[in-house]
């Protein structure tokens, strides 16, 4: 099956099965997490949903609500006072202990701090994101604050790891995330312990956020398949 084929069927599949009228909500960024965005949008068109308010984590999702028709605000609106029902998001890599890896689309800081405020987070993912170990796969990305290039750079080596200033691609110089931050990409050659990685490197000064995502409280995960079948765990 197409890959988009796909994404929209993961998308569709998560948001029919998680969402609920009355919810605050997460909605998430990249290619997967635009379909989940899309089907919120038509289910409250036709009336199958309502009460819907939803806290975005990108530019990107931004702007898929607003074409969506989903009314947005922000985590700290009143209506919403910090606390979120359910986030719905992609992910990068997911390990057996269902951690998992984002940031691939540069968003991860809001991505984490609404996935850390919601009792409840749906991932979104295509099969081939299950990995046996993070690290030596898809680079784990760390938003870093602009002036700590250089230091920063220097003790995520210490951890271990080969770091990489993210670069932009139809610009010159590094990415820039809608947080006016950089983004350097650390490759291990070894799998690491992920959460115990994620506090590790958020000690560091100047990093603002990692990619790993450990701490999810309730969650399920959608997976999909080459046959275009969508899996839905329920992992905890
Ligand atoms: C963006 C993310 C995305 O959720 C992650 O990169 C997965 O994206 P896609 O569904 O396009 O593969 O973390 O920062």
């Amino acid at each position: 099956m197409a890959d988009e084929e796909l994404k929209k069927n993961i998308g569709y599949a998560a948001a029919d099965a998680m969402v609920k009228s009355g919810m605050k909500l997460g909605l998430g960024t990249g290619s997967t997490a635009k379909w989940a965005i899309r089907r919120i949008g038509q289910l409250l068109k036709e009336g199958k949903l309502s009460d819907i308010i939803a806290v975005v984590t990108s530019s990107q999702s931004e702007i898929e609500c607003q074409n969506a028709g989903i009314p947005m605000v922000t985590l700290n609106d009143p209506k919403i006072d910090g606390h979120l029902d359910l986030t719905i998001d992609g992910a990068d890599e997911i390990d057996p202990d269902y951690n998992l890896v984002k940031g691939g689309g540069g968003a991860l800081l809001q991505e984490k701090i609404a996935g850390y405020a919601s009792d409840h987070y749906a991932v979104l993912a295509a099969g081939d994101k299950l990995v046996s170990g993070i690290g030596p796969g898809f680079k784990v990305p760390v938003e870093v604050v602009r002036e700590a290039r250089v230091t920063a750079s220097k003790a995520m080596e210490a951890l271990g790891a080969v770091p990489e200033v993210r670069m932009a691609v139809k610009k010159m110089g590094p990415v820039i995330t809608d947080n006016g931050n950089i983004l350097i990409d650390l490759h291990f050659e070894k799998p690491i312990n992920p959460p115990e990685m994620e506090q590790k490197i958020n000690m560091i000064p100047g990093v603002v956020e990692t990619g790993l995502f450990t701490k999810l409280k309730k969650l399920d995960a959608f997976i999909g398949y080459e046959d275009g079948t969508v899996k839905h765990i329920k992992v905890r």
